[in-house]
């Protein structure tokens, strides 16, 4: 369970990030978060594994409260909490084995990574992972030298690789084009249903949070706004969230079969 108590970020330059967040997510919930750019979306998601600190207020993950956390526990938080990005983060020059394998990087200790130990389970692990997201037969290519769809199929693999409890997305389908946003939001939901691990993600599309969203939180300036399920989100919804109506530009469109696996 992950639980906001009044939390709020007071960024360095005195900016609000979060005024006063209530929220309680279950384990096992698919949560997007939605709003205008600027609202804390990305905030409200590096929060939960401390990538930034909240300035008052209690955020619980697992029971307990993680903002008391200095290195030891930050580093447990970062093991149990994986994280997807924009721009995929994965090390280019490397190969997709070993930026999957990465994701075992908190339980085996950096050291033992250095000189390649990792056990014959990791690398199953690994392997198996890539099977998930059916990008196994790249296993040896270096990872610049795949599409933005399947380096982000690469970093769901690493992040599957971790065992997370909880994964974070920061608008994972930003860069990709219309049907692979839908694929890699595909498979970040089955293995969100197939392995119960809560899914928090940040987009920008309106149409993609109603389609693949449990429960929908709403953020305006620093301010949880919304927060439901998508049973009860409508058009309005997201005018009151946005405040001004919905533009062609909220929506990301195209349904259709994503990029060829190949
Ligand atoms: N390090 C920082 N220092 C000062 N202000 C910051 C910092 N990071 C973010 N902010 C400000 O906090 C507010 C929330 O930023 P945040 O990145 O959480 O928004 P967002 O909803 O993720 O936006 P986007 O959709 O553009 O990614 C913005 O006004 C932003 O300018
Ligand atoms: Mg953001």
């Amino acid at each position: 369970m992950i639980e906001f108590n009044d939390v709020s970020l007071v960024y360095p330059n005195g900016h609000q990030g979060l005024k006063d967040v209530n929220v309680t997510i279950e384990d096992g919930e698919f949560v997007v978060i939605v709003g205008l750019s600027g609202a804390g979306k990305s905030t409200f998601i590096r929060s939960i594994n401390r990538l930034v600190t909240p300035t008052a207020g209690e955020l619980k993950v697992g029971g307990d409260n993680i903002l008391n956390y200095k290195s030891k526990g930050l580093r447990d938080l970062r093991t149990k909490v994986g994280m997807i990005f924009q721009s995929y983060n994965l090390v280019k020059r490397n190969s997709v084995f070993r930026n999957v394998l990465a994701g075992r990087l908190g339980h085996t200790g950096t050291v033992r990574s250095v000189f390649n130990f990792f056990s014959k389970e990791d690398k199953a692990l690994a392997y198996e992972s890539l099977k998930r997201v059916n990008i196994d037969e790249k296993i040896y290519s270096r990872a610049d030298q795949l599409s933005g769809g399947q380096q982000q199929r690469v970093s769901i693999a690493r992040v599957l690789t971790q065992k997370p409890n909880y994964i974070l997305a920061d608008e994972p389908v930003a860069s990709l084009d219309p049907p692979t946003s839908h694929q890699v939001m595909k498979y970040l939901r089955r293995i969100n249903k197939e392995d119960n691990i809560t899914t928090i993600v940040n987009l920008h599309f309106i149409d993609m949070a109603m389609e693949y969203a449990d429960r929908i939180i709403g953020m305006r300036s620093g301010e949880v706004v919304f927060d439901g399920p998508v049973s009860e989100v409508s058009e309005a919804t997201f005018e009151e969230i946005y405040g001004r109506s919905i533009r062609e530009d909220d929506l990301r469109g195209g349904a259709e079969d994503g990029e060829q696996h190949q």
